[in-house]
């Protein structure tokens, strides 16, 4: 990156994942500051905190809070309190958090790469940032993001976020089956995957084969196409028994009107469209960005670089606007975690 760019890069905005990540719904109170009641930034920054501030496991560090909506003396629903007037001021946020051990293990890593962390931040929020219209995250949507070894999934209903979870499996569980049911490499199997699979088995003919002589020359074997997309179509069933149930937690099951979009690199497999349709019982597409970046376009275009993508503009926009969804905190703590590590 630092030759594409000719530019030193000294520091990065950080993102993470993973199954350990979880949401939760905490609430604030505190009372207005201003003697005649008029609700200002600091009392929501305040009210913010207070949200912030509720028992997590010592073993876990808040990575957002994100407000949903705000309640001004009883009246609820408030998407903008400043400028209110009011005695009591309440929030409804979602707290994204991740095990601290795995956030430690990260700075560490950018640390010892000689990089500043400039942000941390749960690489699905930003993705669904980048990748949802205004208006498919206010009718209710899912943002799916299927990556090697795990699946994400963030869903959006009136303009705030719902709902996160980071499944423990991904597409690479598809390879890992292809490579133990047609015994070959898993590095055969990736290829098979990717040049050969079809979600849907329904959608090959029994005659079509593939010659496993063309990935490793001593092999002379020849394989049906369809007993490969049938390996596929199980594993993904998996995947998406587990988004289905996650959807099921939060009443979304085959109830998003926008549908799911999908991202990442799991999300170029053939007929993939078609499959999440049946699977989930919602609308599917591929996620566009709803942007123009001049220079590697093209590439960037690519699912794989979803996550690379958004962080970038994420951080580009939370860098400009005064307005951030994740509220500044975890600069501060990484910074801390940093000098905890310093001799
Ligand atoms: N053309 C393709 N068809 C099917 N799967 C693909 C394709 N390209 C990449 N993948 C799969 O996408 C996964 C990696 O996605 P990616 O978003 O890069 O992962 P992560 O974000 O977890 O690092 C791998 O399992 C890879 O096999
Ligand atoms: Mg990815």
């Amino acid at each position: 990156m630092e030759t594409i760019s000719a530019r030193q890069i000294r520091s990065a905005v950080v993102g993470i994942s993973g199954p350990h990540i979880t949401t939760s719904i905490s609430k604030g109170v505190v009372a207005v500051s201003r003697a005649d009641g008029e609700i200002t930034v600091s009392d929501v920054g305040r009210v913010i905190e207070a949200a912030r501030t509720v028992a997590l496991p010592p073993n876990r560090e808040i990575l957002h809070v994100i407000p949903r909506s705000y309640v001004v003396d009883g009246q609820e629903k408030i998407d903008d309190p400043v400028g209110m007037t009011g005695i009591r001021l309440e929030v409804e946020a979602l707290v994204v958090s991740g095990a601290t051990s795995a956030i430690k293990n990260l700075t560490k890593c950018i640390f010892q790469a000689g990089l500043e962390i400039d942000d941390l931040v749960f690489a699905p929020l930003a993705t669904g940032y980048t990748f949802l219209t205004k208006k498919q995250k206010e009718i209710g949507v899912g943002l799916l993001d299927i990556g090697g070894g795990t699946t994400s999934l963030v869903v959006f209903e009136e303009g705030d976020i719902l709902h996160a979870a980071v499944l423990p499996i991904g597409s690479g569980l598809i390879t890992n089956d292809l490579a133990i049911g047609l015994r070959t490499s898993i590095e055969t199997a990736e290829k098979i995957k990717i040049n050969y699979a079809s979600a849907i088995p329904d959608k090959i003919r029994e005659s079509e084969t593939v010659s496993l002589a063309q990935f490793d020359a001593g092999e002379t074997e020849k394989i049906e196409k369809k007993y490969i997309s049938e390996i596929v179509q199980a594993r993904l069933g998996e995947i998406y028994s587990l988004v289905a149930n996650e959807l099921k937690t939060i009443g979304k099951d085959g109830m998003l009107p926008a549908g799911v979009v999908l991202t990442g690199g799991g999300s170029k497999l053939e007929d993939l469209i078609e499959a999440t349709k049946d699977y989930l019982r919602l609308p599917a597409e591929i996620g566009k960005q709803n942007f123009e970046l001049g220079g590697f376009v093209d590439k960037l275009g690519d699912p794989v670089y979803a996550t690379s993508v958004a962080l970038m503009l994420y951080s580009f926009e939370h860098s400009q606007s005064s307005f951030s969804p994740s509220e500044p905190g975890i600069l501060g703590k990484a910074k801390g975690f940093l000098k905890h590590l310093l001799p």
